[in-house]
């Protein structure tokens, strides 16, 4: 039990020097007069403060952990705080209607000259807000911050608090939420980021994406929880819409959702939630998050395969649907720790905005991109074939195609025309190099299908003198090391580099090939199944053979075709799941790719896929060929 916690919480004075905040979701109409913030109807607004609340604080009474089903979160550190995150049990917390607040925007706690809010003082005091703590010690032996924040009852329970400019640079924090009623959550850990300005030397982050939970465990979030790591990148696909047909009696019997909808894909509010509530409640998932803050960015699953504007899914519908949109990106914004704004009130492309960047110092500035909210249809038809392992079209090089929007690729570009640090790196979602194979486009869902944009960021990078240039990719279940190329061709000028990350638990390559094989159901594919049928039919041709041919001997075909026709591609696996870490020095950067050796149980060991270092001022990938890690 907790028995040494609780005192020190009913010990805890609040001293006149303790700097204590609100933050608290905006509504109603008075929030207009903050837009300046740059913050919607969602946003967040602090009130600081310099002397002891008149509401008393809660206290911890319980087990950690009981009543907040998916644990806790962090996200988008600065040089002085993170977003956190945690939802309550609804069926023990009423939660705080927003409804309720109306007019009322922010509750000063106790600043001499303001004027508290007394009915919001009455909600703190009645239980419908959590108090949060934050400390430098696990034990909380003394806090820096604390606060009262709403139990968001409209936004299915959860809370949010954003305590930028509230904390020191480069220090690690711990943090916990308490309830009135004593519940307490787990406590988790994050870090700030170094001063802005400040001269940085090292810093290792790392990047994930694509856990599909119904198609494996996620051993390797539990390995990666246990890195030393700054923060890490989760770069899409952090749920799955399609959950399968519950019926299909394969597979992971623990791990099959059923949407409130009785679907086999997310169409409701209560669908996508749903997903999400269940995927944080994975034991694995709960503790990365509880040791590290994440960046996050989405993919077309946490609405809908291959999604194009104007929130187009082209597997379930051609038309439009931007209410399911609207609902899907509502509750990404519940459920990230994200610092984006979001207005329920708008169209669903203005409703939020996640492009945004992150600063290390002058080591490095990560741009997170979104490509899925703006982009244009596919080139070349909506079928499985015009998307996938296609010869292409007239369509794909025109110019009023965008992958990242007009005002986003503006953003981006200014950005990175402006930028000081020493690396640029690129949260990206797709891949950006070129893949053919047999002289096919393997994927037009891809950067493939925008090369007009791709070669403008390309000559901005190149024009512009632009160095140590690295997108980080998620999306396509591989793991990757290659050359980003003006020209894909021979002499094609070299720009940067690009370095894929397998996924967590999606089905790669070998395994969508094995599963078309034997007619098992797969929902993570890295392209549909129509394209990997025809992708089997033309390797089984081009072998020669139809009848002998085992999953394992047609996915070494197609990854010698890969490496014959795409140059560019230095590391190439499509056979494992796992992590990526990227560390970073003044002198270079080390990319290193960890290989889970199962997902089918909840065990596993990890193991070093590859390693390869991009020296500071060159565009050039160095494999380590010992296969040992690295000292940095
Ligand atoms: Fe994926």
């Amino acid at each position: 039990m907790m028995d040494k916690d609780i005192r020190k919480v009913e010990n805890m004075t609040y001293d006149d020097s303790r700097r204590i905040f609100l933050k608290y979701f905006l509504a109603g109409t008075a929030v207009l007069a903050f837009e300046t913030s740059g913050l919607g109807k969602l946003g967040t607004m602090v009130s600081r403060v310099g002397a002891a609340p008149k509401v008393s604080p809660y206290i911890a009474q319980q087990e950690p952990g009981k009543g907040f089903p998916q644990s806790i979160a962090s996200g988008d550190p600065t040089d002085s705080g993170m977003m956190l995150w945690t939802r309550v049990d609804p069926s023990l917390e009423t939660g705080f209607s927003n409804i309720e607040i109306n007019s009322k925007l922010i509750y000063w706690m106790e600043k001499p000259g303001v004027k508290n809010d007394p009915s919001l003082k009455e909600e703190i005091e009645n239980g419908k807000f959590v108090m949060f703590e934050v400390s430098k010690t696990e034990d909380f032996s003394t806090v820096e911050v604390s606060g009262f924040s709403p139990i968001w009852k409209e936004y299915d329970n959860i809370v949010r608090v954003d305590l930028d400019t509230m904390l020191e640079p480069n220090q690690v924090y711990y943090y916990r939420f308490i309830t009135k009623s004593g519940l307490v959550s787990n406590t988790g850990k994050s870090k700030t980021l170094p001063s802005v300005d400040s001269d940085v030397h090292s810093a290792t982050i790392a990047y994930i994406s694509c856990q599909d939970y119904t198609n494996g465990y996620f051993n390797a979030l539990r390995h990666l929880a246990d890195e030393e790591i700054d923060f890490f990148l989760h770069l899409g696909d952090y749920v799955y819409e399609s959950v399968g047909d519950a019926s299909y009696q394969g597979g992971l019997k623990d791990r099959r959702i059923n949407l409130p909808s009785g679907k086999s894909k997310a169409f409701t509010l209560e669908d996508y939630r749903t997903l999400y509530q269940t995927y944080r409640s994975d034991h694995d998932l709960q503790k990365l998050h509880e040791n590290h803050s994440m960046v996050a960015i989405w993919d077309d699953h946490e609405f809908a395969n291959d999604t194009y504007y104007p929130a187009v899914a082209p597997d379930d519908n051609q038309e439009s649907d931007p209410g399911r949109r609207l609902f899907a990106n509502q509750v990404w914004f519940e459920y990230m720790p994200a610092r984006v704004p979001y207005d329920s009130s708008k169209s669903f492309e203005e409703s939020i905005k996640i492009y945004r960047s992150v600063t290390i110092g002058n080591l490095a500035t990560i741009f997170m991109t979104d490509e899925r909210l703006y982009r244009s249809a596919h080139p070349c038809g909506e079928g499985q074939l015009d998307r996938y392992f296609t010869n292409g079209c007239e369509n794909r090089n025109k110019s009023n195609r965008s992958m990242l929007g007009f005002n986003q690729r503006d953003w981006f570009i200014k950005e990175l025309k402006n930028t000081d640090s020493t690396w640029k790196i690129w949260g990206n979602e797709v891949q950006v190099t070129q893949l053919k194979l047999l002289n096919r486009f393997f994927n037009l869902d891809a950067w493939d299908g925008f090369p007009y944009e791709r070669d403008v960021i390309a000559q901005t990078v190149m024009n512009e003198g632009i160095q140590n240039f690295i997108a980080l990719t998620g999306d396509f279940h591989t793991f990757e090391a290659s050359y980003l190329q003006y020209d894909y061709n021979d002499s094609g000028e070299k720009y940067g580099v690009e370095l894929m990350v397998g996924s967590v638990t999606s089905s790669n390559l070998r395994e969508a090939i094995r599963n078309i094989l034997q007619e098992v159901p797969d929902t993570s594919s890295p392209i549909p199944n129509g394209a990997v049928s025809e992708l089997v039919r033309t390797l089984q041709t081009t072998l020669g053979s139809l009848s002998t041919l085992t999953a394992e001997l047609l996915f070494k075909e197609l990854q010698n075709i890969i490496k014959v026709e795409n140059p560019w591609i230095e590391l190439f696996d499509s056979t494992t799941h796992g992590y990526a870490l990227l560390t970073l020095t003044k002198s270079k950067a080390i990319c290193t790719a960890y290989s889970i050796d199962n997902i089918e149980k909840p065990q596993s060991t990890k193991s070093l896929l590859w390693q390869c270092e991009i020296p500071n001022g060159e565009v050039d990938i160095i494999v380590n060929k010992d296969n040992h890690i690295l000292e940095v």
